[in-house]
């Protein structure tokens, strides 16, 4: 696994997204052959969104082959809802690139039938060739997506309830109030993300230095799925100097 330290979050986000841009570049998509590309929601990534924005709109890197899946969304709040990691990543990402809205994926957290959707979403990342890059952040715990302490490392796309913690500490984004943060999620699995032909992930701030630690330094566990990116070839953590606070 390679460790990429940057002195501070705006470092590491440049970092980032230029790091993705010149592979997205290097690819070459085309319509017959996209470049397909995982996403994450949370704050660690709005840095690298905001870089790429600027990339695309400087005429530096082009969506237009690109084809995006979203790692996880909440279940039970309409897709419309200013919480959503659909309104998410149209507000902060998608809105202001050249993508084409087709070339979108993102879990319905409202279908008919959840496991119906997760098995759809995992099928249409194989169909279309697989996630040629996954980007990713994670949480103080060290949850990948939604995959919280205690997930399969073998985990498939499926519904998954949130701990204790990660309510906690999404309530932020929804007045302060637990009981408005939805209790289930829909979340790509670890084998998902494994599956990737390339793993990026962000970690920044000192409310990450301990799942930093789980993720570099302690062996493989599923109580820190992070860790689990130690059994991929080309797994890369991009943190700032704060995540590395405990190493
Ligand atoms: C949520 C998301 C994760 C994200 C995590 C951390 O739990 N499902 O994908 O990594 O939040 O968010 P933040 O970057 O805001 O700390």
């Amino acid at each position: 696994m390679r460790l990429i330290i940057q002195n501070n979050y705006q470092e590491l986000s440049k970092w980032t997204a230029n790091y993705i841009a010149r592979k997205i570049q290097l690819a070459n998509p085309t319509e017959e052959k996209p470049f397909l590309l995982g996403l994450p929601t949370g704050s660690s990534p709005l840095g690298v969104y905001r870089e790429l924005i600027n990339l695309n709109q400087e005429g530096l890197v082009s969506f237009k082959h690109v084809i995006t899946f979203n790692m996880d969304e909440y279940v039970g709040i309409p897709k419309d809802h200013p919480q959503s990691y659909h309104t998410f990543m149209w507000e902060n990402f998608l809105s202001h690139i050249d993508i084409q809205p087709e070339n979108v994926n993102i879990l319905n957290g409202n279908p008919a039938d959840l496991k119906e959707e997760c098995a759809r979403y995992e099928q249409k990342m194989k169909d279309l060739g697989g996630i040629d890059l996954f980007l990713g952040g994670i949480g103080p715990d060290g949850h990948i997506a939604f995959n919280e302490p205690g997930s399969s490392l073998a985990s498939r796309t499926r519904d998954k309830e949130l701990n204790y913690d990660t309510i906690v500490a999404n309530s932020r984004f929804f007045n302060n109030d637990v009981n408005q943060v939805p209790k289930l999620a829909l979340t790509v699995g670890v084998a998902t993300i494994l599956d990737a032909k390339e793993v990026v992930i962000i970690v920044n701030g000192l409310g990450k230095a301990r799942a930093l630690k789980h993720a570099v330094e302690e062996g493989v566990n599923h109580m820190w799925t992070i860790s689990a990116l130690q059994l991929h070839p080309r797994g890369m953590i991009v943190c700032d100097e704060h995540a590395t606070y405990e190493l």
